[in-house]
C-alpha cells in the first residue's frame, strides 16, 4: 500500500515522505518554492545511504532550482524528488507507476523530469499514472536538454572572455573541460569550430581518449589534470569539485562550467574571489536544459528558435552579474543569489497561463 506523509521543513512550501513496500519505493518530493509556477526539477534514483541524506539532497537540490528558474525566468518554481535505490535494479513497471501516483497527489505543484539514475523512458511509463511529467519522448517533444545546456555554458564562456579580455572570442583560448558526457562532448565539439585550443578529462580514459582525437585535442588522465595552465575550466562532471584541496591547484582565469553545484559551500566562492579566478555561477550557466524542457508547456507549442534566444540571454545576465560583483565587491554568488531572490519577490518572470499537461 502507497503511504505519504508531510514533513514540515521550514522555508520548504511542501515536502512529502512516500512508502510502498510492494512496489519497493521509498522516495521523497521537495517543492521548495512555487512562487513564480509549478516546481519543475529531476527525478534522481540513487542509492543513498540513509533516509537523512536522501532528504537532505532533496531539500539542497530543489532549493539549488529554486533560484536557477528564477535567475532563467523559466516561469517554473523549484522542486526535485529521490527515489532510493539502484537504479539498474529497483525499476520495475510497479516501482515507476507507484511513484507516478505520488507526484500526481501533488496536483501539479511538482513536475517530475529526466535526472541521474532515470530515463526519458522512465519519465513515459510513470505518465502512465501522473500527467505531471515534462520532456515525454514524443514527435512535439523538445528533445535532448544537453544541446541546449552546451550552448548555455559556451555563451557563459564568452562572456568570460569578455570581462577577461575585453572580447567574447575564444579562439586560440585554452580551455579544460572535466567530463565529456551529454554536455561536455557537445561543448567540445562548438569549441572545436571556434578554434579554442581543449584540454580534456574524464574519469573514463577511453572516452577522454576518442574525445581527444575528435577535438585535435589533449587529454589528461589523473588529478593533476586540475593545475593545467587555462584561460578557463569548464566542470561538466561533478559537484564539489571547487573545494578548499582543489582551489589552491587551479591554474585557470576563469570557471565556466555545467556541473550542478560545483562549490562545495559558499566559502569556496570566496576563495576564488581571493584568488582572483572568475567564477561563473553555475545555476546561471546551466540553465540551457531547464529553459528547453519548459519550452514545451508554452502554448503555442514547442519553438526551438524561441529556446535559442532565451539559451542566448545567459550571456547578458552573467555580464550583470561581474559588473555587480565588482561594483559592490561581493561574490559572483552573492549576487547571481540576490538578483534571484529579487526576482522572486516581485514575481518577475512568473508564469501567467496554466500549463495544459498531456492526460496521463
Ligand atoms: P553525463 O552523465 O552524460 O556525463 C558526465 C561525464 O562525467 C561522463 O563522461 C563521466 O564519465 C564523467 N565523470 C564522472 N565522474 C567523473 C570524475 N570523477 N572525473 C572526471 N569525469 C567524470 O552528464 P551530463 O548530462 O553531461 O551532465 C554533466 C553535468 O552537468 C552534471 O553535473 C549534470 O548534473 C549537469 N547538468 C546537465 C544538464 C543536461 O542538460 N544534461 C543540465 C544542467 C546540469
Amino acid at each position: 500500500m502507497l503511504e505519504i506523509k508531510e514533513i514540515q521543513i521550514p522555508g520548504y512550501k511542501k515536502v512529502i515522505e512516500a512508502h510502498d513496500e510492494e512496489a519497493h519505493l521509498h522516495c521523497f518530493i521537495a517543492i521548495h518554492s512555487n512562487d513564480l509556477g509549478p516546481a519543475l526539477g529531476g527525478t534522481r534514483i540513487y542509492p543513498y545511504k540513509s533516509p537523512e541524506s536522501a532528504l537532505n539532497d532533496v531539500l539542497r537540490l530543489s532549493k539549488a532550482m529554486t533560484y536557477k528558474a528564477a535567475l532563467a525566468k523559466s516561469g517554473t518554481g523549484g522542486g526535485k524528488s529521490v527515489i532510493m535505490g539502484d537504479p539498474s535494479k529497483i525499476k520495475t513497471k510497479n516501482f515507476l507507476h507507484s511513484f507516478g501516483k505520488v507526484v500526481d497527489s501533488l496536483n501539479g505543484d511538482y513536475i517530475a523530469a529526466e535526472d541521474v539514475g532515470t530515463t526519458a523512458e522512465d519519465m513515459l511509463i510513470i505518465h502512465e499514472t501522473t500527467p505531471y511529467v515534462s520532456a515525454l519522448p514524443t514527435e512535439t517533444s523538445s528533445g535532448d536538454p544537453s544541446r541546449f545546456t552546451a550552448w548555455g555554458v559556451y555563451r557563459g564562456m564568452q562572456a568570460a572572455a569578455q570581462k577577461l579580455y575585453g572580447s567574447p572570442v575564444l579562439k586560440g583560448k585554452t580551455i579544460l573541460i572535466q567530463g565529456l558526457g551529454n554536455v561536455g562532448a557537445k561543448l567540445a565539439s562548438i569549441l572545436f569550430w571556434e578554434e579554442a585550443n581543449l584540454i580534456l578529462e574524464d574519469i573514463d580514459l577511453a572516452k577522454a581518449k576518442k574525445e581527444a582525437v575528435i577535438h585535435g585535442a589533449k587529454y589528461l588522465q589523473n588529478s593533476h589534470f586540475l593545475s593545467a595552465e587555462c584561460d578557463i575550466f569548464s566542470p561538466c562532471a561533478l559537484g564539489g569539485i571547487l573545494n578548499p584541496e582543489t582551489i589552491p591547484l587551479l591554474k585557470c582565469k576563469a570557471i565556466v562550467g555545467a556541473a550542478n553545484n560545483q562549490l562545495l559551500d559558499d566559502n569556496a566562492a570566496l576563495l576564488l574571489a581571493k584568488k582572483g579566478i572568475i567564477y561563473a555561477p553555475d545555476f546561471v550557466v546551466n540553465s540551457g536544459g531547464l529553459l528547453n524542457a519548459v519550452a514545451e508547456f508554452d502554448s503555442g507549442g514547442y519553438d526551438a528558435k524561441k529556446v535559442r534566444g532565451k539559451v542566448n540571454h545567459i550571456y547578458d545576465t552573467l555580464t550583470e552579474i561581474f559588473e555587480k560583483s565588482d561594483k559592490l565587491q561581493k561574490s559572483t554568488l552573492e549576487i547571481a543569489n540576490t538578483i534571484a531572490e529579487y526576482n522572486l519577490e516581485n514575481k518577475i518572470g512568473k508564469r501567467e497561463e496554466a500549463i495544459k499537461f498531456i492526460p496521463k
